[in-house]
């Protein structure tokens, strides 16, 4: 996330309202996007792929199978062949090093389509749905219930920058790592919010305008789901909790969604839900983000 300065994020999350809005098509003739996935997607391979198209570019899927990722060849040979053949190079992968060392060896950009550090593009798809929303980012009060993961760690990073006052509440064992919260805090201090971890969910949710959740299971983490179910037991975002919240707080989850796990269906599906608005921004925020990076500055 912090490969974006405070007023280039600000710029993204404008300039996806303008695409979304139905403004400059047609931006990438001619461009190439390879999406290298190690694994599975619904939203980011959809979005992204679309987006190139409407752009007026060409997107390629690679997957797993296909290109056997650090096996079949290593990572800095598939970086510079991909680099060879496209202009940019979109990746998920299970370890963060890998999209690391793919971005220090292509000679493309590389963007960060979710590790099992960050998912970065999906916290500015959610901060722009958030500014949708509540016409503004900053001051906004977020709650976010559940694990300390990539998503978490995406949105506290981006809640720094644009000033939102972010709680994340999670079980001990859980939480968010020490090295992020510290970097949260430091760019929560120049854009005037707080960055607060806790383990009591109703205290984080007290007064919130937005209550955000993800899975408890990562990808990757399959073998982990019983142990996970009993430690997030107390952390559920269910109609209870929500009444926690400021009157017409809003509910974000970044899907795939557990119903009867970390949501109930009740909250997933009530008014308070806006989380295909934010599935549809994920589209909107990739156009965005390929104009940014394919279309060379005047
Ligand atoms: N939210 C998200 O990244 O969804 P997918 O895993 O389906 O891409
Ligand atoms: N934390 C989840 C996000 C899925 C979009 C995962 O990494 O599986």
């Amino acid at each position: 996330m912090v490969d974006l300065s405070p007023d280039e994020a600000g710029q993204l999350i404008e300039q996806a309202l303008v695409m979304k809005q139905g403004g400059m098509r047609c931006l990438l003739p001619w461009r190439s996007v390879a999406l290298l996935f190690e694994k599975p997607s619904l939203r980011t391979r959809v979005s992204f792929d679309l987006a190139v198209s409407q752009l007026g570019g060409h997107c390629l899927y690679l997957s797993p199978q296909e290109v056997g990722l650090g096996q079949r060849e290593s990572v800095p040979d598939v970086a510079r062949v991909l680099s060879r053949y496209v202009d940019c190079i979109v990746a998920r992968v299970f370890s963060h090093e890998t999209v690391a060392l793919l971005a220090e060896t292509a000679t493309v950009s590389v963007i960060n389509a979710l590790s099992d550090l960050e998912h970065p593009c999906q916290a500015l798809a959610d901060f722009l749905t958030i500014r949708e929303h509540k016409g503004r980012l900053a001051g906004v009060r977020l709650a976010y219930v559940g694990d300390g993961n990539n998503v978490a760690r995406s949105l506290s990073l981006l809640a720094g920058m644009m000033g939102i006052d972010i709680v994340i509440a999670s079980p001990e064992e859980y939480r968010l790592d020490d090295v992020t919260v510290t970097s949260a805090r430091r760019l929560a201090a120049s854009a005037g919010s707080s960055v607060v971890v806790t383990e009591d969910p109703v205290a984080a949710v007290n007064g919130a305008d937005v209550v955000y959740t993800d899975t408890w299971t990562s990808m990757g983490q399959e073998h982990e789901t019983t142990v996970r179910r009993k430690a997030f037991e107390r952390f559920q975002v269910n109609g209870t909790l929500m009444a926690h919240a400021a009157p017409n707080a809003l509910f974000m989850h970044c899907m795939p969604a557990h119903h009867g796990e970390e949501v109930t269906s009740e909250v997933l599906n009530g008014e308070s839900s806006i989380v295909f608005d934010q599935a549809e921004n994920r589209l909107h925020m990739q156009k965005a983000i390929l104009s940014q990076i394919l279309i060379p500055a005047d």
